[in-house]
């Protein structure tokens, strides 16, 4: 009998060893399961970590910046922030200069079309200058239309203004043509963007019988403004655009701004004084705007006030707006 009672002692035994090894293993198993789908939420894949990455790259910095991480500041890692001088606002390719917003006319790098220009077009006088940026690309808008249409008589009248050049051609519009006709051409002094050595006017000139034609932008001239944007130049004073302006139409007088900006005014037909409010939705600290144009791919962004967000590394230009703020142009690798 005590065999016995032992016996079924020994088999209970075995039978709860069995049982709790089969719920411990249970227990284990499920635990294990709940272990690894909580980290396939996280980086579990290194490979479709990185592409995540990948895919984030062209979206905005403050997506960028949960992607990356930040810098021990705070800042974004790849990016540093430039202290820039107030007066910096007032330089750059994308200065806006109209009635309401001056500019000195004294500040403004030049060099001298006379001296720089190719054979493609011709030039006023020795005097005439423009900016060195505005030069190269005015040679390269030249040369291309003279290599397109054979045609080499744009002739450059008017560069680079000082205060007292712009007073003399309002004072004499006022005196030759009238009050109406100088408010709707020209502008007052310290609020022309001829000061700024990036505008630049084109007539046409006949060596032959020594007269100009003025430029209308007609004919086989129509290419000059059709192809403008590829060269930085934008028509300023668009005839659909006067109550923007506040100047009518002047189908002559081109401003450079340079790329891609030239472009996006272009395919976006916004004048200069709507492009700088455009750009104010793309602050640094949000969506950027990303373009690519004849082959480039840029990042465009605003920075209010006088700090300013550029990249540590690659290339970069910075332009004031003349009025609360920087447009920052990153070129893309
Ligand atoms: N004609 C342009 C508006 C100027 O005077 O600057
Ligand atoms: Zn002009």
């Amino acid at each position: 009998m005590a065999k016995q009672s032992q016996k079924r002692r020994a088999r209970r035994r075995r039978r709860f060893i069995l049982v709790y090894s089969v719920f411990f293993g249970l227990l284990m198993a499920s635990l294990i399961f709940l272990f690894q789908l909580l980290c396939s939420g996280t980086n579990a894949n290194p490979e479709q970590s990185a592409s995540r990455k990948e895919a984030s790259r062209e979206e905005t910095v403050s997506e960028r910046k949960s992607e990356d991480g930040t810098s021990s500041s705070g800042f974004p890692e790849g990016w540093k922030l430039l202290s820039l001088p107030e007066a910096a606002r007032t330089e750059g390719n994308l200065v806006l200069v109209n009635a309401s917003h001056s500019i000195d006319a004294a500040k403004a790098q030049t060099v001298s079309v006379y001296e720089h220009k190719t054979r493609s077009y011709l030039v006023k006088d020795v005097y005439l200058s423009v900016t060195p940026e505005t030069m190269h690309a005015l040679n390269d808008w030249m040369d291309a239309f003279a290599k397109e249409t054979g045609i080499t008589d744009i002739n450059i009248v008017s560069g680079w203004r000082s205060f007292a050049d712009q007073t003399a051609i309002y004072d004499n519009a006022v005196a030759t043509r009238g009050q109406a006709h100088a408010d709707a051409y020209i502008a007052l002094p310290g609020h022309s963007e001829h000061h700024t050595a990036l505008a630049v006017d084109l007539d046409t000139y006949n060596v032959g019988t020594g007269t100009s034609g003025g430029f209308d932008g007609n004919g086989a001239y129509a290419w000059v403004v059709q192809h403008a944007w590829e060269y930085g130049f934008i028509q300023r004073y668009p005839i659909q655009k006067s109550d923007v302006t506040g100047i009518d139409f002047e189908s002559w007088h081109f401003r450079y701004v340079g790329l891609p900006h030239a472009y996006v005014m272009q395919t976006e037909n916004l004048c200069l004084e709507e492009y700088i409010d455009f750009l104010r939705n793309y602050p640094f600290s949000g969506e950027h705007l990303f373009v690519t144009c004849l082959g480039v791919r840029y990042e465009l962004y605003f920075c209010a006030g006088d700090q300013v967000a550029v990249p540590t590394t690659g290339s970069y230009t910075i332009s004031g707006n003349n009025l609360d703020g920087f447009i920052v142009t990153v070129e893309k690798p």
